[in-house]
């Protein structure tokens, strides 16, 4: 049985002091936390000292994006190896702000999924419809394709993992997360599409389904009832100490 993962995604937020600071309160608080995986996942340019920082702690370290390629012309990208060198484990792929705002396609997504996997570093692949694909009644559909697409050509090999976070576009940073059911409903679509494509020790061994968007002390409970949740990818609510150790603490 994996353990939960709680993903702390601190987005293009606070000043260098500031999420120094918030680093040393997630050491002081969770550094100890066992039962759980959580990862961090500051900027890129903040990588290298919240490295430092998690030495020596159960907190895991994780990018918020990942580039394909291992060197060469690619402005104001940058390499697996790189990442793996600053104690990365994991990075998010495919992130809906960087969908919507940097023009990142599913096929870059698949890219950027064998990366990490040939690096070493588990994928934390984000997938969620917008408000418009809910309306049109899209949402299966959608989560769908985009994991079709993802993971189109990749195997799982015993020693690595994978981890697929479902992440409503339309509740994202909105305070509202979906009603739990829904939710349950969309991990059951991610759970067979990957079946299809793997086998099932390897489903359950080694990819985790993972919620996204508004979690907070409140309604985390609501998720965590859920069969196939298996934990959290937290944005806003991870930028405040005392609302992120509640969300862990709720979490087993
Ligand atoms: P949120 O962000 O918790 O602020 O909604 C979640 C995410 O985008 O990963």
């Amino acid at each position: 049985m994996n353990k939960s993962i709680i993903i702390a995604n601190w987005k293009m937020n606070l000043n260098l002091r500031e999420r120094t600071a918030l680093a040393i309160s997630f050491k002081n608080r969770l550094g100890l936390a066992a039962g759980k995986e959580i990862v961090i996942c500051p900027s890129f340019i903040s990588l290298m000292q919240i490295s430092e920082i998690l030495k020596g702690t159960n907190l895991k370290l994780g990018a918020q994006d990942i580039f394909w390629e291992e060197s060469g012309a690619y402005t104001g990208e940058e390499s697996p190896a790189i990442l793996k060198d600053l104690n990365c484990q994991y990075a998010i792929v495919g992130h809906s702000e960087r969908r919507q705002h940097l023009g990142e396609t599913d096929e870059m997504v698949n890219k950027k999924i064998k990366a990490c996997l040939e690096n070493k570093l588990t994928p934390i692949v984000c997938v969620g419809e917008t408000f418009e694909e809910r309306q049109e009644g899209q949402t299966d559909n959608v989560v769908l394709r985009q994991l079709q697409r993802a993971l189109e050509g990749i195997e799982i090999a015993d020693g690595q993992q994978m981890v697929l976070a479902y992440e409503p576009v339309w509740v994202i940073g909105s305070g509202q997360a979906v009603e739990p059911t829904e939710a349950e409903h969309v991990f059951q679509v991610m759970r067979q599409t990957v079946i299809d494509l793997w086998p099932l020790t390897i489903v359950d061994n080694n990819v985790r389904l993972i919620y996204g968007g508004s979690i907070n002390p409140e309604n985390v409970s609501g998720f965590t009832a859920l069969d196939l949740c298996q934990g959290f990818l937290v944005g806003g609510a991870s930028l405040k100490v005392e609302e992120f150790v509640k969300i862990t603490a709720l979490i087993q």
